[in-house]
């Protein structure tokens, strides 16, 4: 087996010897990888998380926004809207990534936070038609290497999942304006909900925040089922929670999970080696999925 680890790291996927990339089973990996490679494109769907994980987690040094991020701009809501939803933010994500805290423990946090951030933008009657100015005006960018991902991911026809706690409408404006929203991209996310004169006045279905996906992904079950022709799974998450993104899949013969460790990175690496196959430490690239799916895709 490490025969074949060496055959596959140095000549046909060299960036898995990069110093970023953490196993906890190598042979696992090569074995798993070289399954799907034999099934092909056909057998393959890719199911990703998008916040911090196909967008970038910091640029130059400087952090880049989440969609809910995004948002804070003054075209869409007030001061006092701003300040509550930054004092939001600076209580719950700390215990969104505490490693000495369980997801039980964190659940009810995370439904407070959602929750509160959600009817504070509600309340700010955000419009529509500024959406896609306020992507425009933010410092959102996609991983480097994200445009052969999508297009890579459109051209083998490999149906590309997005399943995300964040906010729908602007995920989605952030991959248009990137001009990589193809066909084969299907999105669960928490879609806003306007009005006829275009105010936000809800937002659509159940709830997704970090740590339910599992529930999610079952309520889309219909989705999932189109795909049962497609028994082999590469998913790309930077949450443990994003672990559970591709439990709506009743038959699975091969799953590749990819983490991105963005934060805490010293507190959080064990954990992320015994949940993911491969860890990415502050890898801002696709590099590694890109790799990975030249190969089997
Ligand atoms: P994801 O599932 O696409 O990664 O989106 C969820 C991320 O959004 C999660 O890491 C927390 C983050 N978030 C904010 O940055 N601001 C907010 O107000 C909320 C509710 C979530
Ligand atoms: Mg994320």
């Amino acid at each position: 087996a490490l025969a074949i680890w060496h055959q596959l790291t140095k000549s046909e996927i060299p960036e898995l010897a990069k110093a970023s990339v953490l196993m906890r089973d190598r042979s696992r990996v090569e074995t798993t990888i070289q399954a799907m490679h034999r099934a092909g494109p056909d057998a393959l769907q890719v199911i990703s998380d998008f916040d911090m994980t196909l967008s970038r987690f910091a640029y130059n040094g400087t952090r880049c926004p989440t969609t809910h991020n995004i948002l804070d701009n003054d075209l869409l809501i007030n001061d006092a809207c701003k300040k509550r939803i930054r004092e939001l933010l600076n209580i719950y994500y700390p215990i969104e990534i505490d490693a000495a805290c369980t997801v039980e423990e964190k659940l009810p946090h995370m439904v407070e936070w959602w929750t509160s951030v959600h009817e504070l933008l509600i309340q700010q009657k955000i419009r529509k038609d500024l959406l896609a100015l306020a992507v425009e005006q933010s410092s959102a960018m996609l991983r480097e290497g994200y445009r052969v991902f999508f297009d890579h991911l459109q051209q083998q026809q490999v149906p590309l999942l997005i399943f995300s706690a964040g906010v729908g409408d602007i995920l989605e404006e952030v991959i248009r304006q990137n001009h990589v929203f193809h066909p084969n991209i299907h999105v669960i996310s928490n879609y806003m909900d306007f009005d006829q004169s275009g105010e936000l006045q809800a937002f659509k279905g159940p709830l997704i925040h970090t740590f339910n996906k599992r529930e999610g992904a079952l309520l889309h079950a219909a989705h999932f089922r189109k795909l049962r022709e497609r028994p082999n799974v590469l998913l790309l998450g930077d949450s443990l929670g994003d672990l559970t993104m591709a439990d709506g899949l009743a038959h699975t013969q091969h799953t590749l999970t990819v983490g991105f460790l963005n934060d805490q990175v010293g507190e959080r690496r064990e954990s992320y080696i015994n949940s993911y196959d491969i860890v990415l430490v502050k890898d801002e690239t696709m590099d590694v999925p890109n790799a990975i799916l030249n190969y089997i895709a």
